[in-house]
């Protein structure tokens, strides 16, 4: 994001002027609070909820089964991990398309609830009336056109949208129906480059490609697509930056190692009983005779502390909290 924006939350204001200055807009998915914290350490400001979570994070086939609720978790989730982005939640499948008034509900539910800084929804003509109803109310208001995987069966997959001449004019016109709506910026998926570049000069507002080509303002991916941790399919659009799905396998399987040989935990793992109440307890009529006199099994030796160990654990506090 522009330098003027570092110190403060990012606005729709700053995306509309980097269109205008043509500084390339960059946007992430993000679904949690350690997903957000990590992408705007990373130095995007601009992020979306979006309703893949659906698939990379809850393990649904396609986007069509997400909740408001489901979205509503992630998003409050996403919010508490940022200081300074612009997060934008996206409306599930049946959140808007039954009418403005749900939309606006389900919307305000976004920025009231959730703290969500704007919200994006599928479609161009047919949804003009309700981004108008949003963006009075005054809720931003992100577009989507191309591939809208809430449409998915209609389209009969993921297919590239606005090949032919009629199709991409309408896209044109979906895109000017949501610009002369209100919303402050639309995202373009699955669309051949040349139209998008197209429809990116024409239009006052950012375009945010994804498989839409350089040409538009700016670009959003999905946090997972990027990182390697969703392998179902690996869209042609994406770009792998790091293998962490496989990191993460072998971090895992390492641990397992470790405690199956038991070189896990250690004694830096691991806290302290005092010497003069472990002496005490040792001597106390409530621990059993066989325990005393060493008799035990090696795990409740362990409990006592009688394991043989070159180096004494550590008395401190732990610097960092126990989980449970
Ligand atoms: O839900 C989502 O993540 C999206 C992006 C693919 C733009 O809509």
């Amino acid at each position: 994001m522009s330098k003027e924006s570092s110190c403060r939350r990012v606005t729709i204001s700053d995306i509309k002027r980097m269109k205008r200055k043509g500084e390339p807009i960059v946007m992430l998915t993000a679904y949690d609070y350690p997903s957000a914290r990590l992408v705007e350490e990373a130095g995007i400001s601009f992020m979306l909820v979006g309703d893949t979570l659906g698939m990379v994070v809850l393990g649904y086939e396609t986007t069509i089964p997400v909740t408001m609720e489901e979205m509503l978790h992630h998003v409050k989730a996403v919010v508490r991990g940022t200081k300074k982005s612009l997060v934008v939640a996206d409306m599930p499948f049946m959140s808007y398309q039954t009418g403005p008034e749900d939309a606006l509900r389900n919307a305000g539910r976004f920025l009231q609830e959730g703290g969500a800084h704007a919200v994006k929804l599928e479609g161009g003509v047919n949804v003009a009336g309700t981004v108008r109803r949003l963006v009075e109310a005054g809720i931003p208001v992100m577009g989507h056109l191309g591939l809208t995987p809430q449409s998915l069966h209609q389209f009969g997959g993921f297919k590239v949208q606005g090949k032919t001449p009629q199709a991409a004019i309408r896209l044109m016109n979906d895109a000017e129906a949501l610009a002369d709506a209100g919303a402050f910026s639309v995202v373009l998926e699955l669309a051949p480059a040349a139209l998008a570049e197209l429809i990116s000069k024409r239009l006052r507002i950012p375009t945010i490609g994804i498989g839409a080509g350089a040409g538009c303002d700016g670009q959003v991916q999905v946090y997972h697509d990027l990182l390697g941790l969703f392998d179902r399919f690996v869209p042609k659009h994406a770009r792998r930056y790091a293998d962490l799905g496989q990191a993460i396998r072998d971090a895992v399987a390492a641990y397992a190692e470790d405690v199956r040989e038991r070189r896990f935990p250690t004694d830096e793992n691991s806290f302290c009983m005092d010497e003069t109440a472990l002496a005490e307890l040792r001597t106390s009529d409530d621990v059993p005779e066989a325990l005393r006199a060493g008799k035990a099994p090696a795990s409740s030796e362990a409990a006592l502390g009688r394991t043989a160990s070159s180096k004494k654990p550590s008395t401190e506090k732990p610097s960092t909290p126990a989980h449970a």
